[in-house]
């Protein structure tokens, strides 16, 4: 089976673990949570990390430290994996979804301003399977609006908007670690912020809100949140390995868009773009099926499954589940995720797996 991702390990992340299991530090102190910290932040070109237990508290952390809460509102795409939008309702506050950029799928800025209320408060952005959003746009509607922004980076470590990583440019950034992500720690997230008293807000409500000058006062009521020393340590490792993969990635989808050119061109696909703004890092290298195409969506994951490819649909969006249902039209995200289709992904690819995969594709599609 081509798995459509699964991390790469080595070595090293082994030889962090075993240390990190003989200095007995194994849960969430330990010299590799400050490390994994500290060179994660600057990676991104961030001051301040908060390692999490996984991407999903991470969300909840960052909406929790700005404050947001019941009657608010928060804007973000329909496309996303749902922990995007299940971390608004831990707060007590209210979803509201917004259409994809029919280009490179992540949210409309032009259609973010008809969702501002007087309710509003934030807005999420998602950089969708590795592109960044359009955040010049997207800053200068926060700052006329007065709306925070958080960038949700689980699927785009090291993506670069305009020459600058993503993670720098909203109030704070969420990152996910799970096994499937660019880098991992199995499961494991962190949040960024270049704002000192945020940082020090999450880092107080992901420790049971207990003040740091008096053990057992409880200033807030917070969570245990907290990402171990193990997780750190095999991130320490990850990270110095994380422009290598991005690099692998870049390749990857070279690969796939050489292979499926002809498709393209022929307008039965559409590849995954790339803006001229962006630096994709392809977390999912993702392609859609157009109508012209001789065979839909479903009937490509069944084939390829059969001929043991593993691959993804893409997100359902959130305004057409029946827990978040909003009985509105997004029509482009509903055109997306009925298309999209990620293919295998993982940085343990070579060309072979890609020519394999995609004279499959080739043949079947027309
Ligand atoms: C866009 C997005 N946000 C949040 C998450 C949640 O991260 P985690 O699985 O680490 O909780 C994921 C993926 O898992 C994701 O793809």
């Amino acid at each position: 089976m081509i798995p459509v991702a699964e991390p790469c390990l080595g070595e090293e992340e082994l030889k962090n673990v075993v240390e990190a299991v003989k200095s007995g530090w194994i849960s969430s102190k330990g010299k590799y949570i400050e490390e994994f910290e500290r060179e994660f932040a600057k990676y991104c070109g961030v001051k301040y990390g908060v390692a999490t237990a996984n991407g999903t508290v991470a969300l909840h952390l960052a909406l929790k430290a700005l404050g947001i809460g019941k009657n608010d509102e928060v804007i973000l795409p329909t496309l996303t994996f749902v922990a995007t939008a299940n971390a608004v309702p831990y707060c007590n506050a209210k979803p509201v979804f917004v259409d994809s950029h029919p280009e490179y799928w992540c949210i409309d800025p032009e259609k973010i301003e008809e969702k501002i209320s007087k309710n509003t408060k934030a807005i999420i952005v998602v950089h969708l399977y590795g592109h960044p959003c359009d955040m010049d746009w997207i800053m200068d509607i926060a700052e006329d609006k007065r709306l925070c922004v958080i960038e949700d980076c689980a699927e785009a470590h090291g993506a670069e908007y305009k020459g600058k990583k993503v993670g720098d440019f909203g109030d704070i950034a969420c990152f996910s670690f799970y096994g499937n992500k660019i880098i991992t720690t199995g499961e494991g997230g962190m949040c960024l912020t270049n704002n000192e008293e945020l940082a020090e807000k999450m880092k107080l409500l992901r420790d049971h809100g207990m003040s740091k000058h008096r053990r057992y006062w409880h200033e807030v009521i917070g969570f245990n949140y907290r990402m171990t020393n193990l997780q750190a340590a095999i991130g320490v490792a990850q990270l110095k390995k994380l422009d290598k993969f991005i690099e692998k990635k870049r390749q990857i989808a070279k690969w796939y868009a050489e292979e499926l050119k002809e498709l393209e061109d022929k307008e039965s696909i559409k590849l995954h773009p790339e803006m001229n703004w962006a630096k994709c890092v392809y977390w999912m290298y993702s392609i859609l099926i157009e109508n012209k195409a001789k065979i839909s969506r479903d009937e490509l994951i069944k084939i390829l499954e059969e001929g043991r490819i593993e691959t993804r649909p893409f997100f359902v969006p959130m305004h057409l589940l029946p827990i978040y249902d909003t009985r509105e039209g997004l029509p482009i995200a509903e055109e997306l995720a009925k298309n999209g289709v990620n293919l295998p992904s993982s940085v343990n690819l070579n060309f072979e797996d890609v020519r394999i995969i995609c004279s499959i594709i080739n043949d079947i599609v027309r």
